[in-house]
């Protein structure tokens, strides 16, 4: 087992990655109150929930575990199925001393952590990531929220966890498709902040690609360890940690354009990765040859490499204007300087923009 901390100034707490960690309860021991929800998934929960509950039931601390079963899948993130996760923790009577556990993909991590925001105005989560994208990326650093029909992940709150237990065990029962959208995520890691883990990426991509133990372990190790890094120095994207969003802003349309769930989030955001490398490069900033090495990597991964069929240059500048990163009504968007350098601007020409939007039409 490796653990990494995240070192907030108001919160610390430790992210634990290994094989087998869902046996080993004593990591989970000091962070449970009597009062345990698990939340999880249609599809998750019949693979990993007895076990789990089992465990927690052995804990002294602990009184009552019970859990909550929400439908699957990212048309499902939506207040509707938070009110469920409400109305599950009002019926148990739950307190204010109570915490959850999100034991699922980024979808049941993002609802947990944002239901854990508000259920009497605060109580303590902890992220169980159990799909690569969840264990790279959104089990970390206290994003949480939902969609709305207007726009991705619009509804949130900043909740960071008391833990994540990353048991990369679990992804031996993750599907193919499932398995590659969380490698775009580790890929953006490398193009953002470091040159040197995007060559080991080039480098061990096969390894990755057929999923052996030591070198996932150690693409999770360093994607987290990037991302704690980015969250540590501004927890609320104030500024910088917006570079963790290379890719999002045309990826998040995308996934708007297409309906929940007909991309998944880590396949809009490979698309996206290599639009944003594309602009870069027509900016003048980023050799070509980087868009190349991208473009290569995630096709031999499976992943989209061009625009959903149909979606237009103005299906995509209407969606991008409702992006976060907007302020003032004007386009910020995150580039790359050079392979393992991001900046956020708004100083870009519209008219690179349109080339590279018409670029990747299908
Ligand atoms: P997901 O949660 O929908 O999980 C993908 C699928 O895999 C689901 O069908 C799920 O039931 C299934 N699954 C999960 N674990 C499994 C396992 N071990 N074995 C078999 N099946 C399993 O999708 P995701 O890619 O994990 O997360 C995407 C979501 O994360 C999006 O909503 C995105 O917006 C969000 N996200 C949030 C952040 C953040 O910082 N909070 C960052 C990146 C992405
Ligand atoms: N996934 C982007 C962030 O956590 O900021």
């Amino acid at each position: 087992m490796k653990t990494l901390r995240l070192d907030l100034p108001a919160h610390q707490y430790d992210i634990h990655i290994g094989p087998g960690l869902l046996s080993q309860p004593e990591l989970l021991t000091p962070h449970l109150s009597p009062e345990i929800l698990v939340v999880t998934n249609e599809t998750v929960g019949p693979i990993y929930l007895q076990n789990l509950l089992e465990l927690l039931r052995q804990q002294p601390v602990v009184q009552r575990v019970k859990h909550v079963s929400l439908p699957d899948g990212e048309q499902h993130k939506h207040m509707g199925t938070l009110d469920e996760i409400f109305t599950r923790l009002l019926e148990l009577g739950y307190s204010r001393r109570c915490t959850l556990l999100a034991l699922g993909g980024g979808v049941i991590g993002d609802m947990t952590g944002f239901a854990a925001a508000a259920y009497q105005r605060g109580v303590n989560y902890i992220q169980i990531p159990t799909t690569l994208l969840s264990q790279v990326d959104s089990s970390v650093g206290g994003k949480t929220g939902v969609n709305h029909r207007l726009g991705k992940n619009m509804i949130g709150a900043f909740k960071q966890p008391e833990l994540v237990l990353i048991d990369t065990l679990t992804l031996q029962t993750l599907p193919d498709r499932e398995y590659a959208a969380g490698l775009a995520e580790v890929l953006k890691y490398g193009l953002i902040a470091d040159a040197e883990f995007f060559v080991w990426l080039e480098q061990n991509w096969r390894k990755l690609l057929e999923r052996e133990p030591g070198a996932v372990a150690e693409a999770i190790y360093r994607s987290c360890a990037l991302k704690a890094e980015v969250v540590a120095d501004d927890e609320t994207e104030q500024g910088r940690r917006a570079i963790l969003n290379l890719g999002h802003t045309f990826g998040h349309a995308i996934e708007t354009w297409t309906g929940y769930g007909a991309w998944l989030h880590g396949e809009a955001v490979a698309t996206g990765l290599l639009m944003a490398a594309d602009l870069s490069s027509r900016m003048g900033h980023l050799e070509s040859s980087v868009i190349d090495r991208v473009h290569t990597l995630l096709e031999q991964a499976k992943l989209p490499v061009r625009s959903p069929d149909g979606m237009s240059r103005d299906d995509y500048l209407q969606l991008m204007a409702r992006d976060k990163k907007v302020e003032s009504g004007v386009l910020r968007l995150v580039l790359l300087k050079s392979l393992g350098h991001a900046i956020v601007t708004s100083d870009f020409r519209v008219e690179d923009l349109y080339l590279t939007i018409d670029h990747f039409q299908s």
